[in-house]
């Protein structure tokens, strides 16, 4: 009795959507990283109905499809040609197998709705044995409303009235139906048997059910809610932008109040599915798209962009964009990184700045630290990726595999062609060009051997400033090579800078 489940729940989805003047059905519009139909049947499903309805008319297949894709255990319902809501509901009812028990009936477009409050209508619908319950809101302009009748005392519904049909006086009434009712499923079904399409608009009024209900006996109550934006719908594209902004609003809420710091929520968009640990860090600028998951102590952006992306705990993640790829705990990304589609970081890796992976696994500890590519790769534990190493894995006709063994040094600017294997231990020299494999503990080199053309500015360059320059180092160096021979100068090694930058 708690929390009762609804027989079914029927979800309405065929209306047409004009005034989003889109190419788009509506219902598929998205907010908060999903469509507006998939929210209403998750609020829907979080009830756990014996069935769950949504019925359909315009752009019928292309909305199956997406319910196909996205909640495949929903069964559609198709709406004829009779307009108006009491049919929409009638025609989904043909696919409801149960003849008793409490149906719900909520709308495609109203995205903010949660299971919480439809448990709390069906809870108060069957404590009052009720034959219909309305969720109704009090609004500061019901325009366009159907309008709330009350009897005197103001404790029964007596019916609803459209706005279309309503006399100035029910104009002046401010509390309105928000389209999401509670109704005793035997009930239903009758009325909706008897209910005309005589009215203002020639529709089939799922409203006429409530003055039914009560003429043959039945008590119409109405749940009032305070939270307006919860029951609001989506008819163009500015409520879209508002509801979108308030869904985000809440689902950044829900975040903080279970321990994520967010530094800006003004500039933070996080879409519903997403995951995120305690105490990681949210900067600003940050948008978590998808299914990413966000570990614990994990700290993300300024301006970042994740989408379907797993980050580990305690990995950083700085002015970068990622889609599809996984970032191991501890490891650190960015600032201007691009992580495309299979890209893997083992833990406490590192992805430094201005590198673009794609379909890439780099290894515990591995590094990538400036200014790569790296396309179709495997990178072993420990290793290093010099500076503006590029992974050449496209032959201008099929994409090749690297292969990078563990503790190897790539040195800086390298160009590994694809597909090509380097052992485990292994190095190559600044420059080098790989195109064939390297052994475990072997070092390639093929960057041509340096020649020196002495004096070449002081004959080629005459009267410049480098030529000016090279004399007077060149003059300095005579001072210091006679000091040298004199025992009075540090000596100093100029050997080590083969490998260039780390
Ligand atoms: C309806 C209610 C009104 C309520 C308002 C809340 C009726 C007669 N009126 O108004 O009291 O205040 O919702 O938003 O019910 N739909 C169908 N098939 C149809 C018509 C509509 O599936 O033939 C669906 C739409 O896709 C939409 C929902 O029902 O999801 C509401 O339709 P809409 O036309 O917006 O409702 P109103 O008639 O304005
Ligand atoms: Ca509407």
């Amino acid at each position: 009795m708690e929390n009762p489940a609804p027989a079914a729940v029927v979800v309405l989805a065929a209306g047409a959507g004009t005034r989003m003047r889109s190419r788009t059905p509506k219902v598929l519009h998205e907010i908060g990283g999903r469509s507006l139909l998939v929210h209403a049947v998750t609020a829907a499903e979080g009830t756990g109905p014996g069935e769950l309805v949504v019925v359909l008319r315009h752009e019928r297949d292309r909305v199956a499809a997406h319910l196909a894709d996205h909640a495949p255990e929903v069964t559609v319902a198709d709406q004829d040609e009779v307009p108006g809501t009491g049919r929409a509901v009638q025609c989904g009812l043909e696919k409801v197998a149960a003849a008793t028990g409490t149906v719900l009936v909520t709308y495609g477009d109203v995205p903010l709705l949660e299971a919480g409050t439809l448990r709390e209508l069906v809870a108060a619908h069957e404590q009052a044995g009720a034959a219909v319950t309305v969720l109704t809101a009090k609004v500061p302009d019901p325009t366009g409303y159907g309008r709330i009748l009350r009897s005197q005392d103001g404790a029964e519904v007596l019916g609803i009235v459209e706005h279309k049909d309503a006399t100035e006086e029910q104009r002046g009434i401010d509390e309105i139906n928000s389209g999401i009712y509670a109704f005793d499923l035997a009930v239903l079904r009758d009325a909706l048997g008897r209910i005309t399409t005589d009215n203002a608009q020639g529709e089939m009024y799922l409203t006429d059910v409530l003055a039914i209900a009560r003429e043959d006996g039945g008590s119409v109550r109405a749940l009032v809610t305070s939270d307006l934006m919860m029951v609001e719908g989506v008819n163009d594209r500015v409520q879209l932008a508002q509801l979108g902004a308030e869904m985000n609003r809440r689902i950044l809420e829900r975040h903080m109040r279970a321990g994520v710091t967010i530094v800006d929520p003004a500039t933070t968009w996080i879409d519903a599915d997403v995951t995120i640990g305690q105490d990681a860090i949210i900067r600003p600028g940050v948008q978590l798209h998808g299914a990413t998951d966000v570990g614990e102590d994990a700290e993300i952006g300024p301006d970042t962009t994740l989408r379907d992306t797993e980050v580990g705990a305690g990995a950083s993640v700085l002015r970068s964009h990622a889609v599809l790829a996984e970032i191991g705990p501890g490891a650190t990304v960015g600032p201007f990184s691009y992580l495309r589609a299979g890209t893997s970081l083992g833990a406490k890796g590192k992805i430094g700045g201005f590198v673009e992976t794609k379909n890439a696994r780099i290894g515990e500890g591995a590094k990538v630290p400036h200014l790569s590519y790296v396309g179709d790769a495997e990178i072993g534990e420990g290793t290093n990726i010099g500076a503006a190493t590029i992974f050449a894995n496209y032959d201008g006709v099929e994409k090749h595999r690297t292969t990078v063994g563990r503790h190897v040094r790539v040195g800086s600017d390298s160009v590994l062609v694809a597909p090509v294997t380097i052992g485990d231990g292994a190095a190559t020299g600044a420059g080098t060009t790989v195109r064939k494999d390297v052994p475990p503990g072997a070092l390639a080199v093929n960057a041509g051997s340096q020649r020196n053309v002495e004096g070449w500015t002081l004959r080629r360059r005459a009267g410049t400033a480098a030529e000016a320059a090279a004399r007077a180092a060149l003059d300095g160096a005579d001072a210091s090579a006679a000091d040298a021979a004199s025992g009075t100068a540090e000596g100093h090694s100029d050997d080590s800078k083969e490998q260039g930058q780390r």
